[in-house]
């Protein structure tokens, strides 16, 4: 989201910008860490696109994405964060020629995000300490979509039982990262529940969401990821 680069942006240093297919990518430092920067957009082809365009372009050692996602999980609730540990296209569905998720011709519904990054960002949202949000770690699920209706929540808790969080980039990344051999890491803010008041939820929880994330990237990097 806007919200969330400029939250990164104003820690960001050196910064210069490369615009390719219509996205910004502000090449710096952050911490004293070099970065490249860029909204992502929205659903799953932006997400695809953004993903190749880093990384054949700027050819980085890892990925992190941050944003916001729908609780779906029981005890998921707004203002906690979600680390992927797993995600999957809850919107594909090639079946009876493939079973129901299943990315067709790569025998896999579900991509695994890097386990070490992943350790690496929990390890700075709980550095956090006081100010350090409930924490849940497991399978987010994407779709183009967004779920703003108690039944469309209710069926997707139905069929993927062990979903946490439903949102619409991360298993796109996911699959081109897996493609191009790329380590990465999805943490999403939880802004809604996934029903009938999503659209309300949102649009409140947009800044607090941008702090939280700014905030745990930014632990991170004082850690030294290298
Ligand atoms: N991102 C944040 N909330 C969402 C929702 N309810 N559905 C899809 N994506 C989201």
């Amino acid at each position: 989201m806007a919200e969330e680069l400029a939250a990164l942006l104003v820690h960001a240093r050196e910064v210069t910008v490369q615009t390719h297919a219509g996205r910004r990518f502000h090449v710096g430092t952050l911490h004293g860490v070099p970065v490249v920067l860029v909204l992502c957009g929205i659903g799953k082809v932006a997400a695809a696109m953004t993903t190749t365009l880093l990384a054949e372009r700027f050819t980085p050692r890892m990925l992190v994405f941050t944003g916001v996602a729908g609780g779906l999980g029981d005890g998921v609730r707004v203002g906690d964060v979600v680390v992927a540990e797993a995600l999957l296209q809850h919107d594909m569905d090639a079946s009876p020629l493939f079973p129901r998720f299943e990315v067709p011709l790569t025998g896999r519904s579900r991509f695994d995000a890097d386990p070490d990054l992943t350790a690496a960002l929990v390890a700075a949202a709980q550095g956090l300490g006081d100010a350090a949000p409930a924490l849940h770690h497991g399978l987010v699920i994407s779709g183009d979509r967004f779920v703003s209706a108690a039944a469309e929540c209710a069926a997707l808790r139905q069929a993927l039982p062990d979903a946490l969080a439903v949102e619409m980039e991360g298993a796109a990344l996911a699959q081109v990262c897996h493609d191009l051999g790329l380590p990465f890491a999805v943490l999403r803010s939880i802004s809604d529940r996934a029903d009938d008041s999503a659209h309300v939820d949102f649009t409140q929880f947009i800044q607090g969401a941008a702090q939280a994330s700014a905030a745990i990237v930014g632990q991170w990097l004082k850690g030294d990821p290298r």
